[in-house]
C-alpha cells in the first residue's frame, strides 16, 4: 500500500456534534452499526452553571465509550468557572476529555462572545485559558472556526492556544459569519499549521471519499472531524477507511430500524420521536435517488404507523445511491 493510502487509512476520523441530531441515542446506535469513526462528540452543553445539570443533561452523558469509540461532551461558554464545573462534572462520570466550542456561528450566541463570537478576542480567550488551566481535571481540546468576521483571525487565537496544554484544536473552514454558506476555505491551513503546538484537525464540506481525499492532499492534517456527509451517508467513515462491507441499503435500513425503535423509548412513544428522526432524515434522504420525494414522504407522517410505511415504502421504492452521488451539495431541499 502506497505511503498516501496508509495515511488514509491512519487519519483519525471524529464524528462532527449536532444539536439535536447526534445525541445519546443516535451515537448509540450509530457505533453499534458503522465502524470508522474514532471519536465522538456530545453537541454543546450550555448554561450549566447557573442551572446545573438537569436529568436530561445526565441522560446525554451516559456513554463513556461506545463500541470502543471515546465520548467528548463539549461545553459552549465564556465563563471559566462554569467551564471548570462542567469539567469537574464529566470527570466524575468517568471522562477525560471536554472539548470548548469556539465555533457556533448563530449570531445571538455570537454577539455574547460566546462560539465564533469570541474569536475576534484572542485577549478573552487567553484570560479564560488562564483560569481554566489552572485546574482543569481532564484535557481540553477546541472546536472552533476561521474566525467570526474574518479568517485571519484564527492565526492569533493559534498563538495564544500554544501557550497551554491543549489537546487538539479542531478548525472548520469557515467563518462564523458564512454560517453554512459559501466554500470552506483551506488556503490559510499551511499557515495555521506551521504556527500550530496543538494538534490540528480539519472540518469542513467532506461528503465523500473523494473529498477527503482532496481535503488530505491539500491539508496536512491526521485529524478529520466528518458532519454532515455523515449524517447524509453513515457508512461514509467506513467507506473512507475501506472498513465497512456489505449491502449497504440493508445495513442503514436497519440502523434506521434500531434508532426508531431507541428514539420510541427514550421519549416514551411520544411523538417527540419522529421530530427527532425527521431532523436526521433531512440529511439522510440525499442519499436516496430523489431526496425530494423521500424527504417529502417522511416528513408528512404524523404517526408511528404512518412512519413505518414511509420508510418501508422509501427503502422498497427509492434507490439507496449513498455520498458517491454526491447529492448534498448541490440540494436545494427546504426541511
Ligand atoms: C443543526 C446543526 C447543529 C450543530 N450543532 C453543533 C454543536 O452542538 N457543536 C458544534 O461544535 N458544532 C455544531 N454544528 C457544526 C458541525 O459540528 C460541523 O462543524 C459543521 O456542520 C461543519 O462540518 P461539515 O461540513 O462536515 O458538516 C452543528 C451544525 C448544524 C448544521
Amino acid at each position: 500500500m502506497s505511503g498516501f493510502f496508509m495515511e488514509i487509512f491512519s487519519t483519525e476520523i471524529q464524528m462532527a456534534p449536532f444539536q439535536g441530531i447526534t445525541t445519546s441515542v443516535f451515537r448509540k446506535v450509530y457505533a453499534k452499526h458503522f465502524t470508522g469513526v474514532d471519536k465522538m462528540f456530545t453537541p454543546f452543553f450550555t448554561n450549566v452553571y447557573k442551572e446545573g445539570l438537569n436529568r436530561r443533561g445526565e441522560d446525554e452523558l451516559k456513554d463513556i465509550t461506545l463500541n470502543g469509540i471515546p465520548v467528548v461532551p463539549q461545553i459552549l461558554s465564556k465563563d471559566p468557572e462554569e467551564i471548570l464545573r462542567f469539567a469537574e462534572f464529566v470527570k466524575s462520570l468517568g471522562y477525560d476529555e471536554v472539548n470548548w466550542n469556539l465555533g457556533c456561528p448563530f449570531p445571538r450566541v455570537a454577539k455574547k462572545k460566546r462560539g465564533s463570537g469570541m474569536l475576534p478576542y484572542p485577549g478573552e480567550i487567553r484570560k479564560i485559558l488562564d483560569e481554566v488551566f489552572k485546574k482543569i481535571p481532564l484535557k481540553f481540546s477546541i472546536k472552533s472556526r476561521l474566525g467570526y468576521e474574518t479568517p485571519s483571525e484564527i492565526l492569533k487565537v493559534v498563538e495564544v492556544i500554544n501557550d497551554y496544554p491543549v489537546s487538539e484544536l479542531t478548525v472548520h473552514a469557515r467563518i462564523g459569519k458564512q454560517l453554512y454558506k459559501g466554500d470552506v476555505n483551506t488556503d490559510l491551513f499551511p499557515e495555521i499549521l506551521k504556527l500550530s503546538r496543538i494538534r490540528v484537525g480539519f472540518n469542513g464540506d467532506i461528503f465523500n471519499r473523494e473529498d477527503f481525499i482532496r481535503i488530505k492532499e491539500k491539508v496536512d492534517v491526521d485529524l478529520i472531524m466528518l458532519g454532515r456527509g455523515l449524517l447524509v451517508d453513515p457508512l461514509l467513515p467506513g467507506k473512507i477507511k475501506k472498513s465497512d462491507t456489505g449491502d449497504e441499503t440493508f445495513r442503514v435500513g436497519k440502523f434506521i430500524e434500531d434508532l426508531y425503535f431507541q428514539y420510541r423509548k427514550k421519549f416514551n412513544d411520544s411523538l417527540t420521536a419522529l421530530n427527532v428522526l425527521k431532523e436526521l432524515w433531512w440529511y439522510l434522504s440525499h442519499s436516496f435517488s430523489n431526496p425530494h420525494k423521500v424527504f417529502k414522504t417522511l416528513k408528512k407522517t404524523r404517526s408511528f404507523d404512518e412512519y413505518e410505511d414511509a420508510v418501508k415504502l422509501i427503502l422498497d421504492k427509492f434507490e439507496w445511491v449513498g455520498s458517491e452521488a454526491g447529492l448534498f451539495r448541490i440540494s436545494k431541499i427546504e426541511k
